[in-house]
């Protein structure tokens, strides 16, 4: 990181929880951090530490040459920046709001076409670790920007710059958050089963959960190896065929306990439909293209 870096001004718009957080981190730094919300009180706090109020969204940008957007999604950051849009020009726009690769990949045709450079990014962290390592925040998009600001965007977290394409930063923060929504709603699923029978969910789920979970993330790094060209496994650790029947009886005892069992279910016809397709045998990939259905 250059001294230059350090030092640069730096302007956050959108005082959510998460843009809050983002903007007290780089005060906290030492930058000089200019705030704009919609709801100007969320900006008090931040001010009482020494950000400065802007008075208008073209006042936020106008105040610092990096510009970041944390708000609830693209079609608000739009709706906020188009009145100053042309004031954009010569800075660099970064938008920490969620969404999809192509809207990452349109606004940075947008921001370009208004004369900024464009990083999209997608923060795998919630507001209390912003400022720590263990906050790890994607980008992508215009490399240079990223290598010349790279000291600032380090004061949020962990920083990952995936590449050029602005789209790569959504699509492995939609990545992440899949596995994460699949993994809670899977464990959520578990304490309503268990919860039918005993009333020790913390205990079941510090001495059995955790550690479950935690020793089958051990299979993970064969499953990617797995993903592009399935193998025929000879001698297969876990069956698809093995798996349809695990996944029937959870089914099946769902129902019996009174626990809504559709979210495993959903997993069993189209895995039914593959080993139909491919025989029984398979390994793990199986599972894989049950969510590549151009695959099947
Ligand atoms: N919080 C987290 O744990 C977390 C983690 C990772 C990523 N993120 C991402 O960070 C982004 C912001 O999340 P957040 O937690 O800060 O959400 P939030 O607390 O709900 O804040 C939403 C922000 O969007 C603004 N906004 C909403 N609708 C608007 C509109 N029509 N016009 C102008 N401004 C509008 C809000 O302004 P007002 O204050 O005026 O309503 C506020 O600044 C989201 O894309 C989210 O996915 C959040």
């Amino acid at each position: 990181m250059s001294e230059q870096d350090a030092l640069t001004p730096v302007t956050v718009v959108g005082l959510g929880a998460m843009g809050k957080a983002l903007a007290a981190a780089l005060l906290k730094a030492g930058h000089r951090t200019t705030v704009w919300n919609r709801s100007d009180a969320k900006a008090d706090t931040l001010v009482a530490d020494g950000a400065v109020r802007a008075g208008s969204i073209t006042d936020a940008i106008t105040a610092s040459p990096v510009v970041i957007v944390c708000l609830l999604d693209y079609g608000v950051m739009h709706e906020v920046l188009a009145p100053a849009a042309d004031a954009l020009s010569g800075r660099l726009l970064v938008n920490l709001s969620n969404g999809t690769p192509e809207q990452g990949r349109e606004t940075a045709v947008w921001a370009a076409g208004h004369g900024a450079e464009y990083l999209d990014g997608g923060i795998m962290a919630v507001p209390p670790m912003i400022g720590h390592p263990e906050a790890l925040v994607l980008y992508s998009g215009s490399k240079p920007a990223f290598e010349q600001h790279e000291g600032l965007l380090c004061r949020l977290g962990d920083s990952r710059y995936l590449g050029t394409d602005a789209g790569l930063a959504a699509l492995y923060d939609l990545a992440l958050l899949s596995a994460m929504y699949g993994q809670a709603a899977g464990a959520r699923h578990a304490l309503a089963l268990v919860g039918t029978e005993r009333a020790d969910l913390p205990e079941f789920t510090s001495s059995l959960l955790i550690p479950w979970l935690t020793s089958m993330t051990i299979g993970l790094p064969a499953l990617a190896e797995q993903t592009d060209a399935v193998r025929e496994a000879e001698d297969p650790v876990s069956p698809e065929s093995m798996q349809a029947v695990a996944i029937a009886n959870i089914a099946e005892a769902s129902a019996g306990q009174g626990v809504d069992g559709e979210l495993l279910s959903h997993l069993l016809v189209p895995l039914r439909d593959l080993i139909g397709h491919r025989g029984a045998g398979h390994d793990l990939p199986g599972l894989i293209e049950l969510a590549r259905k151009a695959a099947l």
